[in-house]
């Protein structure tokens, strides 16, 4: 059965491209290998995640994540089961909520991921990958 789980977490410490870069090649490598898909949007202090994948690996997987310390208060904020992949291009799709960009700040000046319903929140970052925000670099 394949499920599509969704959290919001809050950094901690700098979310520096070190930290982005490290996350992300461990997640390249572990997702490919074990059929998980998804979306990693990072920037002002939060984490936003995706993950997609047989209920028994995304399951395992968000344990382990939730269990990471480089972030806290790790709040699973929807949880479905799916028939397609919405990600499925993406062993782990990167989204880079920037500071400066135009799209948060203006169109969507009090965003916060913690108050907002799961749905909004994809629906979010599907407006950040249509205007081309994505960065997928497996070897980053
Ligand atoms: C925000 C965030 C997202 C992560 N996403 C993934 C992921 O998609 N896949 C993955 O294998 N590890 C991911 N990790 C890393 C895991 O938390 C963990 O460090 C990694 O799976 C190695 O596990 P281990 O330290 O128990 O060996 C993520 C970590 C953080 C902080």
């Amino acid at each position: 059965m394949l499920i599509r789980l969704f959290y919001v977490s809050t950094a901690l410490g700098p979310q520096t491209t070190t930290v982005t870069g490290s996350i992300l090649k461990v997640a390249h490598a572990w997702n490919a290998q074990h059929g998980i898909t998804g979306v990693l949007c990072q920037g002002q202090g939060v984490f936003l995640q995706v993950l997609e994948g047989e209920r028994d690996a995304v399951t395992g997987l968000f344990e382990r994540i939730a269990a990471d310390r480089r972030h806290k208060n790790v709040e699973m904020v929807h949880r479905e089961t799916i028939t397609q992949r919405r990600y499925e291009k993406w062993a782990m799709a990167h989204v880079q909520l920037s500071d400066l960009d135009p799209m948060t700040n203006i169109e969507w000046p009090e965003f916060d991921p913690y108050s907002v319903t799961g749905l909004l929140v994809m629906a979010r970052i599907d407006e950040l990958i249509a205007v081309g925000t994505v960065i997928n670099a497996p070897d980053a």
